[in-house]
C-alpha cells in the first residue's frame, strides 16, 4: 500500500523580522545576510506556540481538501520546538482538531523531520490499518535562537506546513532515501542537564549551537547524493522531475544542487527570501507556496529533500 497527497496547507505567523531589524540587534547587515544566505526576512511568532502554528497549517490543508478531521486515522508532527517535552504536539492537536482518539506522534529529525514523518506515514499505510492521516512540520525556532549570536540568529524563522495523505494502490511515492550520522558537535540544542549541573529555576535556557561552515560542507555533499539516489531508484533523470523542493537553509546550497543537476531555476522552489530556515516546516511550506505559484500541478513528479541536525538527511520522490 502506497499513499497519495490529498491536500497541503501552511501557516506563517504575522510578525516579521527583517535583516534591518536584526542589524539593530547584532553586528550584521542586510547585504551580509542576503549575499551569504538569500534571506531577506523571516516570520516570528510572538504570542503563538508550535501547536498553534501546526493547528493553522493543518486546518488550511483540511479546508483546501474539504476533509473532515474525524476521517483521519493518525497525526504525525515533525518538530524540534514542541510546546512541551510531553505531551506531544500531535496529541495536543488530536483534541484541538476534533479528531477521533487515534495514533498521535511527534518526530525529531531536525530539518529532515518532515521527510522522516512522510516515511513513517508510508509505514503506517503499509500495515493496512490506516487509511488517512495528517503529517505536519511545525517550528517556533525563534524560541531556541540566541539573539545575541550573529552566527545563528539571522538564519531561522517560524512557520508550519501540513499534508493530508491517503492510502493508495498507485505508487505515488516512488522512492525514499533516508540517513543519519550521529554528529552532535556541529548542530545541537542541549536538553535538560544532568542533576549535578541543574540550572536554577531562573537560569539561562540553552540555545541552538551551530558550526555553520561544517554544516554547509555537509549539506552541499549530502543533498546531491540524496537526489541522485532518488533518481537511481526510479530510473528518472533530473529532466523528468517537475519541481525540486529542498530544505530552505541557504540559497547557496540550493544553487549548488541546481548546478550539479542542471536544474532550471523555474523548477527550484525557494522561499528563503521571506521565510529563512524553518527546519521541519520548510519543505511543506515551500511545497505549498509552489502549489500557489503553479510550479507544482497534479501529476507532477516532485523531489523533496531535507538535511540538518543529527546529522540527518533524506528525500522522497513523489508523483503529486
Ligand atoms: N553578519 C555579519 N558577519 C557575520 C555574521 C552575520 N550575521 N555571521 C557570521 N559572520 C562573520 C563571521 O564571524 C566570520 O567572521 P571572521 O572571518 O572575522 O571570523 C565571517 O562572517 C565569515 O563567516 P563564515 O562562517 O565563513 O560565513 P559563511 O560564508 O560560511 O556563511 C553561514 C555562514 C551562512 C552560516 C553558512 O555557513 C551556512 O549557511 N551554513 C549552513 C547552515 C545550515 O544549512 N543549517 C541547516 C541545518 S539547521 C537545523 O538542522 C536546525
Amino acid at each position: 500500500m502506497n499513499a497519495k497527497i490529498l491536500s497541503s496547507g501552511h501557516y506563517l505567523p504575522k510578525g516579521t523580522l527583517t535583516n534591518d531589524d536584526l542589524s539593530k540587534m547584532v553586528d550584521t547587515s542586510d547585504e551580509w545576510i542576503r549575499s551569504r544566505t538569500g534571506i531577506g526576512s523571516r516570520h516570528m511568532a510572538t504570542d503563538e506556540n508550535t501547536s498553534d502554528l501546526a493547528y493553522h497549517a493543518a486546518m488550511d490543508a483540511l479546508n483546501k481538501g474539504q476533509i473532515d478531521p474525524q476521517s483521519l486515522d493518525f497525526i504525525i508532527v515533525a518538530t524540534i520546538t514542541p510546546d512541551y517535552v510531553f505531551p506531544s504536539v500531535a496529541a495536543m492537536l488530536q483534541k484541538r482538531l476534533g479528531m477521533r482518539q487515534v495514533y498521535a506522534l511527534d518526530i525529531n529529525a531536525a530539518c529532515t523531520g518532515f521527510i522522516y514523518a512522510l516515511e513513517n506515514a508510508l509505514g503506517l499505510f503499509a500495515t493496512g490499518r490506516y487509511q488517512r492521516g495528517l503529517v505536519i512540520g511545525a517550528e517556533v525556532l525563534t524560541k531556541i535562537v540566541d539573539f545575541t549570536d550573529r552566527n545563528t540568529c539571522v538564519l531561522f524563522g517560524d512557520g508550519a506546513g501540513a499534508f493530508v495523505l491517503e492510502a493508495s494502490d498507485h505508487p505515488h511515492f516512488k522512492a525514499v532515501d533516508i540517513h543519519a550520522d550521529g554528529v552532535v558537535e556541529s548542530l545541537a540544542l542541549e536538553g535538560y542537564p544532568l542533576k549535578e549541573n541543574l540550572l536554577t529555576p531562573h537560569g539561562a535556557w540553552p540555545f541552538l549551537q551551530m558550526q555553520g561552515k561544517e554544516v554547509f560542507r555537509f549539506a552541499v555533499d549530502a543533498v546531491p547524493k540524496v537526489i541522485q539516489n532518488l533518481l537511481d531508484q526510479t530510473g528518472y533523470t533530473s529532466e523528468d522531475i517537475d519541481a525540486f523542493v529542498l530544505h530552505q537553509a541557504n540559497q547557496r546550497i540550493l544553487d549548488k544542487a541546481a548546478k550539479d543537476f542542471g536544474i532550471d531555476s523555474s523548477k527550484l522552489v525557494s522561499t528563503l527570501e521571506y521565510t529563512g530556515n524553518t527546519s521541519s516546516a520548510s519543505v511543506p511550506i515551500a511545497f505549498g507556496k509552489a502549489l500557489e505559484q503553479g510550479m507544482i500541478k497534479r501529476g507532477d513528479k516532485v523531489v523533496m529533500v531535507g538535511f540538518g541536525g543529527g546529522l540527518t538527511w533524506g528525500g522522497v520522490l513523489v508523483e503529486y
